[in-house]
């Protein structure tokens, strides 16, 4: 193989190779469906997810729905696969973190996931689909104008190479920055370098402090102990940018958004980097996070979560499946307060 001598084709280079171990290039829906539903399931998973066109081909199992990366081959050349039974995936009592594993065992290659549906009604299997592509949306490339760059894959490459994967809690840490990065363009379709960079590396914080155990629930200020977490990853983001051969003013305006990412903000970046990392939060990290922290946790979790989203990222909420007890606390936190309550605070409050 040629080796590049120039550091920044090397870094594009080392960034190919990683990107081709962890690409999800496909999502298949098995069922007997008619080819008017499955053009209405397609062009709505297509709408959220532009960057997966979606292709229609009839089956001796049926019809088949399948997405695959433009660049790719046909999924009929998918090496791998991830079986998803629908029925299971819909059943609310049922962890979303159940495909996390096997997603992962398939990843030493472009995989595809299907989608087992038949006999189910099409409503259903598109619920299914939108929700299981955004559980997986970490593997799947995506990029815009600003970001189609060499400079994007260059940062890429670094940030990868910041990460020891061996380590659990920065693999969660890393599967975090790139789904963050996913939500960032779901919620903005244009947006800019800077966004796009700063969720990638809005937490690169956590690689010095708690890269081997978390100390959050330790802290006796939560709130200070965020904002601290944010000021420190701006400058550690600084460096590895700087490093990457990023411009003054690109370096500049990431270490701004990091610095003050866990506060929501009338700037309109900073907005949407808090309603990005929030969702990751809760369509990705949740399961994980109970498991480690426990419920107490958690509940304080989801309220501090909860008040960085603004209406776009609480409606976006509905569109996924959540952990069973996440999904409790969150119905929890958004359940009206009862009249009775109210009144006690009015009264305290004169
Ligand atoms: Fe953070
Ligand atoms: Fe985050």
């Amino acid at each position: 193989m040629h080796v590049p001598q120039d550091s920044s084709a090397r870094w594009t280079l080392v960034w190919r190779v990683l990107v081709s171990l962890i690409m999800l290039v496909g999502i298949r829906v098995l069922s007997s469906l008619s080819p008017t539903e499955c053009d209405g399931i397609a062009a709505a998973v297509h709408d959220d997810f532009p960057d997966l066109p979606v292709e229609i081909y009839a089956a001796s199992t049926g019809i088949e729905i399948s997405l695959h990366d433009a660049d790719t081959a046909s999924p009929e050349h998918h090496g791998r696969h991830v079986l998803v039974s629908v029925a299971r995936w819909l059943d609310p009592w049922v962890d979303p973190a159940m495909i996390d594993g096997a997603a992962a065992a398939a990843n030493s290659g472009s995989f595809a996931i299907w989608l087992l549906g038949d006999g189910l009604p099409a409503a259903q299997l598109l619920t299914c689909a939108l929700q299981v592509a955004t559980r997986c949306q970490r593997f799947v490339q995506s990029r815009n104008e600003h970001s189609r760059t060499e400079l994007f894959e260059r940062v890429l490459a670094a940030h990868r190479a910041a990460h020891d994967l061996t380590l659990p809690l920065v693999a969660a840490d890393y599967a975090h920055a790139l789904d963050t990065h996913r939500w960032v363009l779901r919620l903005c379709p244009n947006a800019s370098l800077a966004l796009q960079i700063s969720a990638l590396f809005h937490d690169i914080e956590r690689l010095v402090s708690e890269s081997r155990q978390r100390v959050e629930q330790h802290a006796p200020d939560y709130v200070a102990f965020k904002l601290a977490h944010a000021r420190a990853g701006a400058q550690v983001a600084e460096r590895i940018l700087v490093e990457a051969g990023a411009p003054d003013d690109l370096v500049h305006r990431v270490a701004e958004l990091i610095a003050e990412h866990e506060q929501p903000s009338r700037d309109e970046e900073l907005a949407l980097l808090n309603e990005a990392d929030g969702l990751s939060f809760f369509s990705l990290n949740a399961s994980g996070f109970i498991r480690y922290y426990g419920i107490e946790h958690c509940r304080l979790k989801v309220r501090y979560t909860l008040r960085r989203l603004g209406n776009r990222g609480r409606a976006a909420l509905m569109s996924f499946r959540h952990h069973p007890t996440v999904a409790r606390l969150l119905a929890e936190e958004l359940a009206p307060e009862p009249a009775s309550s109210k009144v006690q605070a009015s009264e305290l409050a004169q």
